[in-house]
């Protein structure tokens, strides 16, 4: 069992959604939380919010820019010393036909998604493996498991998060490090990132969501699906049925092909929405 008293957490796009719910949560189990977010506003208020949970400090940072990430670290060493679980949780949607996109919608999404969790990982990982302990924990997505119209690049994006996260979990298997790697991948949850979508399946309260991620770090889980049951859906579904079937399931039964048709993004323009 993973224990979060005293540890240094740090959690990308931490000023809103399941990021702040689980920076609140991560400081009442005793936690010492550093956010990063590129809402300099949000994260003030933020910090404003939760300094009585205890303590807490945020950086302002666009995840999309390497060199961003890459003085952003040294700051953190520098200010905060090592981390001992890192959360890649900054994320972003477009949301539209991939004929639709432009070339900045395709780059930002795949830098901020799948590439940003990289180079993050990449500075922290060696003082995880030099003290032989430490936690990274990668927010992918069911979208990473199945394909979906109006989704195509942010599911390029997650499947490559997903194969990634799970590939350094067997390489710390290897080395023989006690270095956990879980990756988390929730089907909607209702925090406005994809407001606007209509599901069969329920979607899921952002509370409840963030809570079932810090349990799975906790338990030292390493491939979580919420709720539990779309990982055998997906893959035990896809290794079983032929494709015209599973599409008919996923399509049709489930409803999930249609679930971005009236998808809106963030309403809120001071985030950083790729929506429109
Ligand atoms: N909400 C859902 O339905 C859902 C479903 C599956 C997976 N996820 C994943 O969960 C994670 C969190 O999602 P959420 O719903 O809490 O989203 P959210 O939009 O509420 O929070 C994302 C945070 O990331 C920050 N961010 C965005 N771009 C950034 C950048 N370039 N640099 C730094 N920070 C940046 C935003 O400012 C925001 O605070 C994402 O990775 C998302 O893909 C969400």
């Amino acid at each position: 069992m993973r224990d979060f008293k005293n540890k240094r957490v740090l959690i990308t796009g931490g000023a809103s959604g399941i990021g702040k719910i689980m920076a609140r949560l991560c400081l009442e189990r005793g936690a010492k939380v550093i956010i990063w977010d590129i809402n300099s506003e949000a994260i003030e208020q933020v910090l404003t919010e939760f300094s009585n949970y205890g303590r807490i400090v945020g950086y302002t940072l666009d995840l999309a820019d390497a060199n961003q990430i890459k003085s952003t670290v040294t700051q953190v060493k520098k200010e905060q010393g090592i981390v001992d679980v890192l959360i890649n949780n900054a994320g972003i949607v477009v949301g539209k036909y991939f004929h639709e996109h432009t070339v900045d919608n395709i780059l930002n999404t795949s830098a901020i998604n799948a590439n940003a969790p990289m180079l993050t990982t990449l500075a922290f990982l060696d003082d995880m493996i030099q003290q032989n302990d430490g936690v990274v924990c990668n927010i992918a997505s069911s979208g990473g498991l199945i394909s979906n119209p109006k989704m195509s690049v942010y599911a390029a994006s997650k499947w490559s998060l997903i194969g990634w996260s799970d590939s350094l979990r067997l390489e710390m298997k290897q080395l023989n490090k006690q270095v956990q790697f879980t990756t988390i991948m929730p089907y909607y949850i209702h925090t406005g990132m994809f407001d606007g979508v209509r599901s069969k399946i329920p979607i899921l309260k952002p509370e409840p969501s963030a809570l079932k991620i810090i349990k799975s770090i906790e338990k030292g889980r390493y491939m979580v699906t919420l709720p539990g049951y779309i990982y055998r859906i997906t893959r035990l579904g896809q290794a079983i049925m032929p494709l015209r079937l599973f599409d008919w399931f996923a399509g049709r039964v489930l409803g999930i092909y249609k679930t971005m048709e009236h998808f809106v993004g963030r309403k809120d323009t001071s985030r950083p929405s790729e929506s429109e």
